[in-house]
């Protein structure tokens, strides 16, 4: 799929990852974006970016009814971009831990579940289209410090692949980002290095295009995967140490 001339869809694009791909898309030639956020007053800058071509939507992804009479407005899309994600810190055993856990599956795993099905007929009119999960190396290695928010990433890994193989017969592309630590709002507390998030954004469009169905965007990520080459516990002890303060 060429990006030149789609129609997207980005949850999540007032700031971070989702404002970069916001960026990357109308600078690959995208003719219409649609910008998710949960205030549209949170989206004038983006919008500021293409005002000819970015279209601002209130959309909360933890909201069906509201995701439903969006993708029925949003009747062009053919490439959503499912970003919007929270983390919230703090160990599995803190006083809000369950509630916290619940947050985030609501947010990360149910809010893309929710956006997928109401999009899924969209894409299949459009002639196939694709989706784009965000995911993250916790979703393949538990790393303790965000434990509940890498339950709710596996738990996406295991949707992604499930949709993949569901909306092959009709032509949807579904793929997956891995990022490792990128330099957002979300990451402040992450004492590693991190990579801009107009990276994630020009590496998943260049996925799009050339029909690569896991996007690998950083160094610290494509370690993780070249070390899950090796056995699987190797890489969970690497991470066992990244216990809450
Ligand atoms: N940063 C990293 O190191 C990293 C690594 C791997 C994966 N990721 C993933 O990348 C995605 C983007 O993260 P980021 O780093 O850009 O984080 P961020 O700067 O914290 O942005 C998160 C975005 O999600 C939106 N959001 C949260 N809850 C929402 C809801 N219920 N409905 C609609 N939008 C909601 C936020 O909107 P508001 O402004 O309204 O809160 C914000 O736009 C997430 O899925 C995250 O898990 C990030």
């Amino acid at each position: 799929m060429n990006i030149q001339g789609i129609v997207a869809f980005v949850t999540g694009a007032n700031r971070g990852i989702g404002k970069a791909y916001v960026e990357a898309l109308v600078q690959a030639g995208a003719s219409r974006i649609y910008a998710a956020a949960r205030s549209v007053e949170t989206l004038k800058d983006v919008v500021a970016i293409a005002p000819d071509r970015i279209v601002p939507v209130a959309l909360d992804v933890t909201n069906p009814d509201q995701i439903q009479a969006v993708a029925e407005k949003a009747s062009d899309v053919t490439v959503l971009i499912n970003n919007a994600g929270v983390l919230g810190a703090g160990g599995l055993f803190t006083d809000h831990s369950v509630e916290t856990a619940q947050w985030e599956m609501t947010t990360n795993y149910f809010g893309t579940l929710y956006m997928i099905r109401a999009f899924a007929p969209v894409l299949q009119r459009n002639g196939g289209g694709s989706i784009v999960n965000l995911l993250s190396i916790a979703s393949v290695v538990n790393v303790p410090v965000f434990s509940s928010y890498s339950a709710s990433k596996a738990a996406l890994y295991s949707l992604t692949q499930g949709i993949r193989a569901e909306l092959a017969p009709q032509g949807t592309q579904v793929i997956g980002v891995f990022p490792g630590p990128v330099d957002t709002a979300m990451a402040e507390g992450v004492p590693l290095d991190k990579i801009a998030p107009i990276e994630v954004a020009k590496a998943t469009l260049q996925a799009i295009e050339q029909g690569i169905e896991e996007v690998y965007p950083d160094p610290v990520s494509q370690t993780v995967f070249t070390d899950l080459q090796a056995p699987l516990k190797a890489v969970e002890k690497q991470f066992a140490g990244m216990l809450p303060q």
